[in-house]
C-alpha cells in the first residue's frame, strides 16, 4: 500500500537543522511529505540556504517590517495558505503567535520544544534543567495551542542527564534526538496514523494518555 504524500510548510527563524533533518528524511524516502515552502521571520538565516539548496521555495517575512503582531500573522497566513498545506511545521520558529493564527491552524500545526513538556516551557531549557538537577531531560513534539509551548503532546525523546553534562552537551545530544523524532511524527501524519480531536491525540486510532516516548532508540507508547 503506498503512503499518500502530505503537503507541509515549515516555519523557521534560524539554523534550520530540524528543517534539514526533514529534508533529508524526504530525500531518503522515509518521509512522504512535499515541503511546499520554508518561511523565515528573520532574513539571511542558514535555514533559508538549506531550503534553497534543496530547491524548496524559501521566503523571508521579516516581522520587524510589520506594525503589529496581528499584521505579521495575517500576512503569514496568506503566504502559508497559498500552498494549501495539510500541516504547518514550526522548526525553531521563535515568534509568539496570535490566537487568531493558532485557531486558523487548529489541529494542523506541530512544534518541537527542547524539554520534556510540561516541564520548562519558554527559553533556556537546558540551563534550567541543569539548575533544577533533573535526572532526565529531552524534547517534545506537540500540537500547538494558544498556551506558550502548550498543546497536546505527541512524542518525547528522553535522555539521561549525566553529572558532567553542560548546556552545550545537552543541546548537542537533544538536537540529535530532535532530528529523529520530528520526521518520525510527520511521517505518522503522512500515513494518517496521527490525529488530534478536542485536544486529544490519537495514534493508530488509540488515544495517547501520555505522549509516546523515544528512549534509547526505541519507541514506547
Ligand atoms: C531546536 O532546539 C528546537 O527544539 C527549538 O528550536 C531549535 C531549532 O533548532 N524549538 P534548528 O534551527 O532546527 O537547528
Amino acid at each position: 500500500m503506498s503512503t499518500p504524500s502530505l503537503n507541509i510548510v515549515v516555519l523557521i527563524s534560524g539554523s534550520g537543522s530540524n528543517l534539514q533533518a526533514i529534508i533529508d528524511a524526504v530525500t531518503a524516502g522515509q518521509l512522504h511529505a512535499n515541503i511546499k515552502a520554508v518561511i523565515s521571520n528573520r532574513p539571511d538565516v542558514k535555514g533559508l540556504e538549506r531550503a534553497l539548496s534543496a530547491n524548496i521555495p524559501a521566503l523571508t517575512l521579516d516581522h520587524k517590517q510589520f506594525d503589529s503582531r496581528e499584521a505579521f500573522d495575517q500576512q503569514l497566513i496568506q503566504e502559508i495558505d497559498q500552498h494549501q498545506p495539510d500541516l504547518i511545521i514550526l522548526a525553531g520558529f521563535m515568534r509568539i503567535l496570535t490566537d487568531d493564527f493558532v485557531k486558523h491552524y487548529n489541529g494542523k500545526m506541530l512544534n518541537i520544544h527542547p524539554s520534556l513538556l510540561p516541564e520548562f516551557t519558554g527559553l533556556n531549557t537546558h540551563q534550567r534543567a541543569l539548575d533544577a538537577g533533573v535526572k532526565q531531560h529531552g524534547v517534545t513534539v506537540h500540537y500547538v495551542s494558544n498556551e506558550l509551548d502548550g498543546g497536546p503532546l505527541v512524542l518525547q525523546a528522553v535522555i539521561d542527564v549525566n553529572e558532567n553534562d553542560t548546556v552545550e552537551s545537552l543541546q548537542q545530544r537533544i538536537h540529535q534526538q530532535e532530528h529523529i523524532i520530528y520526521p518520525m511524527v510527520i511521517e505518522w501524519a503522512a500515513q494518517q496514523r496521527l490525529e488530534v480531536i478536542d485536544q486529544q491525540v490519537y495514534l493508530d486510532k488509540q488515544p495517547l494518555e501520555n505522549p509516546a516516548k523515544w528512549i534509547n532508540n526505541q519507541l514506547i507508547n
